[in-house]
């Protein structure tokens, strides 16, 4: 089951042409990775995902995004549910300069969640068990989030996303700041999270992408040049461009 597909999607940075007729197809509770060399334009397609663009001056846009069947680009589009469904994690940690609990309760309050206390308290412990978090931080909710480390900030800032109920998680290079065990922890994490959450990844670790998704899509000046089952991209590219690339002959 497709979650995201992109029809002939274009983007424009003003005259610079960023994405060039993608056309794509996402799976459901599954890891996507998207790779390419620096500048293909991997954070730009992520950030289409969930509009976040928009906040770019000079960006255009042509072209259908369907998430769930309807286009993100028609008028009727509410942004802010539309990001509370894909929410998005970054390549630095960007926890709030707030407690461990309120970093979680924040996202809620902005989503205007009717939470009463005690519900609020419920909310936060599943958010921080459901990314393996709870036991390290249980004793010390109340301590600054910017006390732990940087793998903690990562999970926490994933948890803060799940304490909104999202469908989609877009993760641009989340473990490039982390140490290896510390991303081992990320992906494990990751293999955790689809079985309810449709993840998209970008990383620059080819590594990284045979070992955690699913399907990989390889991009190149803007435009996606081959998208297949993970397996397949690695041991059998049908694009020479991906074959280069991934033997390491440029990028
Ligand atoms: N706000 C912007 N205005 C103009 N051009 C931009 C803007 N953001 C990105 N670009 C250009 O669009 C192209 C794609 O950028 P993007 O950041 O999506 O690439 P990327 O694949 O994520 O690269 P990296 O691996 O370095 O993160 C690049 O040529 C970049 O310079
Ligand atoms: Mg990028």
């Amino acid at each position: 089951m497709a979650k995201i597909v992109t029809n002939n999607l274009n983007l424009w940075y003003g005259d610079f042409h960023a994405l060039e007729s993608v056309n794509v197809a996402i799976a459901e509770k599954r890891i996507t990775a998207i790779i390419g060399p620096s500048g293909c334009g991997k954070s730009t397609l992520l950030r289409v995902f969930n509009r976040m663009n928009d906040l770019i001056e000079g960006t255009r846009v042509d072209g259908e995004v369907l998430v769930d069947g309807a286009n993100i680009f028609d008028a009727q589009t509410d942004l802010v549910t539309l990001r509370k469904k894909i929410g998005m994690v970054f390549q630095r940690p960007n926890p709030f300069p707030l407690s461990i609990y309120e970093n979680i309760a924040f996202g809620l309050k902005i989503h205007a969640y009717p939470a009463a206390k005690g519900e609020l308290e419920k909310i936060v412990e599943e958010s921080l068990q459901s990314v393996l978090l709870w036991d390290e931080v249980k004793d010390k909710l109340r301590k600054p989030a910017l006390r732990l480390s940087l793998e903690q900030k990562q999970r926490l800032c994933i948890a803060r996303l799940i304490a909104v109920k999202p469908e989609i998680l877009l993760m641009d290079e989340p473990c490039s700041t982390l140490d290896p065990q510390a991303t081992m922890k990320i992906e494990e994490l990751m293999r955790e999270l689809k079985r309810n959450y449709t993840i998209i990844i970008v990383t620059h670790n080819m590594q990284q992408a045979a070992r955690v998704s699913d399907d990989t899509g390889f991009m190149l000046l803007g435009k996606l040049i081959e998208f297949n089952r993970t397996e397949a991209i690695f041991t059998s590219p049908s694009d020479e461009r991906t074959e280069n690339y991934i033997t390491g002959k440029f990028g």
